[in-house]
């Protein structure tokens, strides 16, 4: 079996700036205490009419671009997202028709911030197992519809973003080595969107309860969340027999600094390996380990033959890890 590679990455942002100072103005809260407590400074937000699709196409074109791929040559789209334009069609399906990909399957991936890794991994076995040659794996959200601008324990973090990886299989033995996906529905609670599924659909009293936001809790989320970087990130270097010091650069979910300063510490990975891209981009949840490796490359902080942890988490809970040789 060929590893799949990753021959393009493409990110994109909404050109939309919101500063901490401009959340002293919405919420009660400082931007010392939002920097000192999640590393975040500012964060892009999605202008009125702006939905994940918009972001998900500059993201996918720009990856296609750089991979030199046609869209018609892409077979299979995944896109890993939990603010979907629609309930549907899938996010992916829109996507498909607007990149003139005519020849791809199409499906999202509803992990919230692990969609990141779980597309990625969906996407590298079909061009394992030999199905698919090209496959263009997305996350993306707005997660700016969902957020409760009056509830400070969520709107200092979340933010709006989409990234993109276009896949085909490695003849040199570089790619994505192995992925893990892991889930515990039992911790639901810790975060979720109440209505507007089957449970409770939408309703004037759905609304009126502001039913339709994240509610997240934050401080219990930060515990498990910690434990659960680590955990997936030092099981899939012992399955693969990588030391820590072996990896030349960490690419973890961008929640909270201090989520990603306590993982790196407990995997003994020094601050210099990790990619951090929080202060200007907030939690963009499925985007988000996208966004921050597609900086690193930009920034040529990615070379060939590097090896590469990717980690993260989310709501569910969902959690996953890859090891990428590039
Ligand atoms: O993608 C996965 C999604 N989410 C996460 O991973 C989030 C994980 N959790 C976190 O990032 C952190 O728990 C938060 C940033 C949400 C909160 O930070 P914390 O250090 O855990 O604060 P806390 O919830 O324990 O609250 C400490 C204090 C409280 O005041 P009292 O009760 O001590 O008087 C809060 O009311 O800070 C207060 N507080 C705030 N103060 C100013 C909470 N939010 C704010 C705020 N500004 N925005």
């Amino acid at each position: 079996m060929k590893r799949a590679k990753i021959i393009g990455l493409g990110a994109y942002a909404p050109k939309r700036i919101l500063t901490n100072a401009d959340l002293e103005k919405m919420v009660e809260t400082s931007d010392e205490w939002i920097i000192q407590r999640t590393g975040i400074r500012e964060r892009h937000i999605a202008d009125d009419g702006e939905a994940t699709s918009d972001l998900a196409l500059r993201a996918a074109q720009e990856a296609l671009e750089r991979a030199g791929v046609e869209p018609s040559d892409v077979e299979f789209i995944v896109v890993g997202t939990t603010t979907g334009d629609m309930t549907f069609p899938t996010t992916a399906n829109v996507l498909q028709h607007r990149l003139g990909c005519r020849n791809a399957g199409s499906v999202d991936v509803y992990a919230a911030c692990s969609g990141s890794i779980y597309s990625l991994s969906i996407g590298a076995q079909y061009i394992q197992t030999g199905k698919y040659r090209t496959v263009l794996c997305v996350g993306a959200e707005t997660l700016s519809r969902i957020t409760d601008w009056t509830d400070r324990g969520t709107c200092i973090l979340l933010a709006d973003a989409a990234g993109a990886a276009v896949l085909r299989p490695s003849d040199d033995g570089s790619g994505i080595i192995d992925t893990d996906l892991y889930s515990d529905g039992g911790y639901w609670e810790l975060l979720y969107q109440p209505a507007g599924g089957s449970r409770n659909p939408a309703s004037h009293e759905t609304l009126d309860r502001r039913m339709h936001y994240a509610k997240m809790k934050g401080s219990e989320l930060f515990k498990v969340a910690v434990r659960m970087l680590e955990d997936c990130s030092a099981a899939i270097l012992a399955k693969n027999g990588i030391k820590p010091e072996e990896v030349d650069l960490f690419i973890p979910h961008q929640a909270n600094l201090r989520i990603i300063q306590a993982a790196a510490k407990r995997l003994n990975m020094p601050m210099e390996k990790v990619l951090v891209n929080i202060d200007r981009y907030g939690n963009t949840g499925a985007a988000s380990v996208y966004v921050a490796l597609e900086e690193a490359w930009s920034l040529g902080r990615v070379k060939p033959g590097d090896l590469l942890l990717l980690a993260a988490f989310g709501g569910g809970l969902t959690w996953a890890s890859a090891l990428v040789r590039w």
